[in-house]
């Protein structure tokens, strides 16, 4: 025993105690990083329950205020919004309404809680009948007629009072339109925030119930982009920031971390990641069974999802995050 090498470097001196670790540890998550999604519908008797996922409801606008003042409070400083319009069309005229459910929650909000970060969806899958998130013709979704509604549908959020509008239909060219069009209108202090490298994913699934989105026919690979494919996510998010996003934003998050690290290494601009709803079911769901500890899975992964690199997270756990933060080490 006494001839076996001793260690040179010793880690572990730095593991001790709690308060050395805390010296160095090198990421954090901060409640001021965290957007919480909120879905808003527009029909008072519509059902408030979402199956799939357990603690989060379809609100009111009314609701959606107050939820928002909440989170405020508890330090959570960011919400987007999604809209459950009371009716569908083919073209998704809910979207860009004047008074559609999201603009009329974007004023209820910002109206209760001025300071609070609104961000606004911009897509059309939540207002069509069909369920995808631009407009069909001939059984194809139809790239620059989708952008014009998209860039309707920035404008008016921006009317409303949104601080940042989030293009998310994985249109060409959507974002400088969106931008050209908040400009023409004198919108231009609304950011945009560019879902840039978004994912034909599975993970949306919950989402999808919540929202009675899934598509009537075929699916989103013809817009959404490629699991498989690492440098086109990177050339999607090079694009949105020439075409003028302030905010670029991969998603799902925990399955593309390798896109978050590159995409932090390659561009100086804000990152953000988007931690969907299969991510938060999948943790949820498993918690009930008491399979795994919630909160520290959350912790786990938030933490995991920051040292990739993103800047902000948008998770369905921000509400309960900042909660267990407020009342400290468990
Ligand atoms: C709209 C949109 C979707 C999500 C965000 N914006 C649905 C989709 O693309 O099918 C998914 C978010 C989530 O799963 O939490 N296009």
């Amino acid at each position: 025993m006494a001839d076996l090498p001793r260690p040179r470097y010793r880690l572990r001196r730095l593991r001790r105690t709690a308060a050395l670790r805390a010296l160095v540890r090198e990421t954090s998550v901060d409640t001021d990083r965290l957007v919480q999604p909120l879905f808003v519908r527009e029909d008072p008797r519509a059902d408030r329950v979402i199956p799939s996922m357990p603690g989060i409801f379809r609100l009111t606008a009314r609701e959606a205020a107050s939820e928002t003042e909440e989170l405020g409070a508890l330090g959570v400083s960011a919400v987007i919004l999604f809209g459950l319009p009371a009716e569908k069309d083919p073209i998704g005229r809910g979207a860009f309404e004047e008074h559609g459910v999201v603009q009329e929650a974007v004023r209820a909000i910002k109206e209760a809680t001025p300071d609070v970060v609104v961000m606004t969806d911009v897509c059309l899958c939540e207002y069509t009948d069909h369920g995808h998130c631009g407009v069909v013709r001939d059984g194809r979704i139809d790239n620059d007629a989708s952008v014009e509604l998209l860039a309707r549908t920035a404008v008016s959020q921006a009317r409303a009072g949104a601080d940042l509008v989030a293009p998310s239909a994985m249109m060409d060219g959507q974002v400088a339109a969106v931008r050209a069009a908040l400009d023409r209108e004198g919108f231009e202090e609304t950011g945009v925030l560019a879902y840039a490298a978004k994912h034909a994913s599975a993970f949306y699934g919950p989402f999808r119930e919540a929202a009675d989105s899934v598509p009537r026919f075929g699916d989103r690979r013809t817009y959404q982009k490629d699991p498989a494919n690492f440098r086109e996510s990177l050339r999607e998010i090079a694009l949105d920031l020439e075409e003028g996003a302030d905010i670029v934003m991969v998603k799902p998050a925990l399955a593309y971390l390798d896109v978050i690290r590159a995409a932090r290494e390659r561009f100086d601009a804000p990152l953000a990641a988007y931690s969907v709803s299969g991510e938060y079911s999948l943790i949820k769901a498993a918690a009930e069974r008491g399979w795994v500890d919630e909160r520290s899975i959350v912790e786990e992964t938030l933490t995991a999802i920051r040292r990739a690199g993103a800047d902000l997270v948008l998770t369905y756990h921000a509400k309960a995050f900042a909660t267990w933060q407020r009342e400290g080490r468990a």
